[in-house]
């Protein structure tokens, strides 16, 4: 499902942002359509996470245009459609899963009963009384995503949600980042771990703080003439570094 207005759901033009006093994005110029999944890659210490704060709202911009969802990501009526998880699990571990979502759900002004909806839409239900940190890795990024979804976001920002997670879960996590993407949600989901390029219906790729390209999955194969997606980043993230 697309968005009936056409508009993208992310725009950057020459975003300049700085941290620590350096800057660490240089003028990024991106255009990302709704109702998508898009990867957004490239090695610890890009800007992924800076990138990704900024479109939420919490991270101040030197120059430059973003518009989220239409609107200036610190308009408040926007950030009540975009859900954030970040990089760090950050439920509470000695609260349920139950108490952990109603919490988010109490902040963004929903009810009990959207808190239990995320839930059962992360495969939590069974284990919705149970504190966070007796659930596996696995379960406790799930929780993370249900008190994400509680505001019913039009924008999922999720910052490495399958790092350190085994293989069989990380499957199950895209399978229900894949779910909410059917139903028109957009996704913008930061990896390190390139073969999670194939997941996703774009990739941007980035290097230092630049972006590098926004591509296919396949595109990226091709124009890298290889068959494997870690190849494909380390020639592309070469030949960037060449120019
Ligand atoms: N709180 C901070 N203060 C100063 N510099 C930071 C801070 N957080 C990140 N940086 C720097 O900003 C750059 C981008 O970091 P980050 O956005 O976290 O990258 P990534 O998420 O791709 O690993 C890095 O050079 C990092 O050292
Ligand atoms: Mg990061």
């Amino acid at each position: 499902m697309s968005e009936r207005t056409g508009e993208p759901a992310i725009r950057a033009k020459g975003v300049r942002v700085s941290r620590g006093g350096r800057e660490v994005l240089h003028g990024l110029d991106l255009e990302v359509a709704a109702g998508s999944v898009i990867g957004l890659m490239g090695p610890s210490g890009c800007g992924k996470t800076t990138l990704m704060r900024s479109i939420v709202g919490v991270q101040r911009i030197d120059s430059g245009e973003l518009t989220v969802l239409g609107r200036s990501p610190s308009d408040p009526a926007v950030r009540h459609e975009i859900g954030y998880v970040t990089q760090a699990v950050s439920v509470y571990g000695d609260l349920s899963v139950r108490a952990n979502a109603a919490y988010f759900a109490a902040l963004q002004g929903s009810s009990r009963a959207d808190a239990d909806e995320a839930i059962a839409t992360v495969g939590l239900a069974d284990l919705a009384d149970r504190p966070v940190d007796r659930l596996s890795g696995g379960q406790a990024s799930r929780a993370s995503l249900a008190c994400a979804l509680v505001g019913l976001p039009r924008l999922l920002v999720l910052d490495e949600p399958t790092v350190g997670l085994d293989p069989v879960t990380r499957e199950d996590i895209w399978t229900h980042l894949r779910s909410l993407a059917e139903q028109g949600v957009t996704l913008l989901v930061s990896s390190h771990v390139m073969d999670e390029a194939a997941r996703c219906d774009s990739v941007l790729l980035m290097r230092e703080g630049d972006l590098l390209a926004h591509l296919t999955p396949a595109e990226l194969l091709e124009r890298a003439g290889t068959t494997n997606a870690e190849d494909a980043f380390l020639t592309l993230i070469r030949e960037g570094g060449e120019r």
